[in-house]
């Protein structure tokens, strides 16, 4: 059976949305390509991530890769990408061979905006200054650290595969290469306390990057945290670290401009922006997820997760490497479009709802009035924005939206 592009798919997958929607315009779009394989796994880390063996199959990787690209060419056809994003697992155990021919192959079929943000994730502990060099000589010119903490005990109780003093000399290094850094920190570790936590805020902030993540540690299911549950700071604390953290960065010059995302005017991850503001992504590699939008339906997509699965499907050719395509529920699409746009500190203009989602804004008013009268979305008329509290307690905000 041949790929069914999703231009052609309306017969094959009458979704329930089909025929209702009409969209005046496409969203932006931008590419996220994954790279599945990690040093060895992280204890709490539920990712789409697979210890590495000694050698990468860094060769059927990229012909997989670029037979999974071209076979999803039909479905975005003509339209411009504004932004690459290379995550993982670990992107940084590529070669500068291997990340040069990725980037070279996406310029090559896709219509890439000549200064399109392009970023790569790394794990400091497979950071090389010459490597670097070269990944930014390819065109990279955004690196995201995943540094998690300063605290050589904590990075330790983490299974991490690098030090502190590897952490900082990542971070050199980056900032060499690129310029543009964001540093990935976790809290609330396990017997971490409110001075160490600030410790390593410090540190980050004396680094002198212009953009962080600052991610509470969840246990998710199916990790070894949560077969193994370590002690974490009770909730009190780890609120108090959040406050610190927020008061902090604003004092520092950070925006908070989404729930874990903090930048420096300008400097704001325009990739994750997409997400948040309900644009289009392609997703190619094994797990990767995607979302595009046609003048008529929005499609999701999900890829294969195991490597050798995925890399397998792909090279045959007839598109087994796609494990599902499916067309959200019309009432689904509020709530998929809160539970983005809310995240960001300043919302959303309010005729992007109307324009992203194909479903007109007065479906939505008795959800809408609910929302602001409990003081949980601001009553701009202009925007969809949280409130104060409607931030602090998202998740009741995004539940008025459900269906
Ligand atoms: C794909 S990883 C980043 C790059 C690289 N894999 C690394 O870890 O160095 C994305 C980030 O998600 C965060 N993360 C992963 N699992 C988490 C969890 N259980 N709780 C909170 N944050 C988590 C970490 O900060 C991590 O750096
Ligand atoms: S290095 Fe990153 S992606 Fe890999 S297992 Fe650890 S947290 Fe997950």
């Amino acid at each position: 059976m041949r790929v069914i592009p999703l231009t052609r798919m309306a017969s094959a997958h009458a979704g329930s949305h089909q025929g209702r929607l009409q969209m005046r315009s496409l969203p932006p779009l931008s590419l996220y390509i994954h790279v599945p394989w990690c040093v060895r796994k992280c204890p709490y880390c539920d990712f789409n991530s697979h210890q590495a063996g000694a050698d990468l199959p860094e060769e059927a990787y990229l012909q997989a890769l670029q037979a999974d690209l071209e076979g999803a060419l039909p479905d975005i056809w003509g339209r411009q990408v504004i932004s690459v994003f290379i995550g993982g697992g670990t992107p940084s155990l590529l070669s500068a061979q291997a990340l040069d021919r990725i980037l070279a192959m996406v310029r090559a079929r896709l219509n890439l905006l000549p200064d399109a943000e392009i970023t790569m994730e790394a794990n400091p502990g497979t950071v090389e200054a010459a490597r670097f060099a070269a990944y930014a000589a390819s065109g990279v010119n955004r690196i995201s650290l995943g540094i998690q903490s300063f605290n050589d005990a904590h990075l330790q109780a983490l299974g991490r595969v690098h030090d502190s003093a590897q952490a900082r000399a990542a971070i050199e290094i980056a900032l060499r290469s690129v310029g543009r850094v964001n540093l990935d920190l976790m809290y609330a570790l396990p017997g971490q306390s409110e001075a160490q936590c600030q410790a390593d805020l410090e540190t980050a902030l004396s680094s002198g990057v212009s953009h962080l993540s600052l991610y509470h540690l969840t246990l998710e299911p199916n990790t070894v945290f949560a077969k193994y549950p370590p002690v974490l700071p009770d909730e009190d604390s780890a609120a108090g670290m959040q406050e610190m953290l927020e008061s902090r960065m604003a004092q520092a010059g950070f925006e908070r401009y989404e729930i874990s995302a903090y930048a420096r005017p300008g400097q704001q991850c325009l990739h994750n922006r997409n997400y948040w503001e309900f644009g289009d992504y392609l997703g190619i590699g094994p797990g990767a997820h995607g979302k595009l939008t046609f003048h008529d339906r929005i499609v999701r997509q999900a890829r294969l997760k195991q490597p050798q699965s995925w890399i397998d499907a792909a090279l045959a050719g007839q598109g087994g490497h796609i494990a599902e395509t499916r067309q959200p529920a019309l009432d689904e699409l509020p709530f998929e479009f809160m539970l983005n746009a809310l995240r960001l500190r300043r919302g959303v203009p309010v005729a992007w709802f109307e324009e992203r989602t194909g479903i007109p804004l007065a479906d939505i008013a008795r959800m809408m009035e609910e929302a602001t009268r409990k003081g949980l979305l601001d009553a701009d008329p202009t925007r969809l924005m949280a409130t104060p509290l409607g931030w602090r307690f998202l998740n009741d905000l995004q539940e008025i939206f459900l269906a």
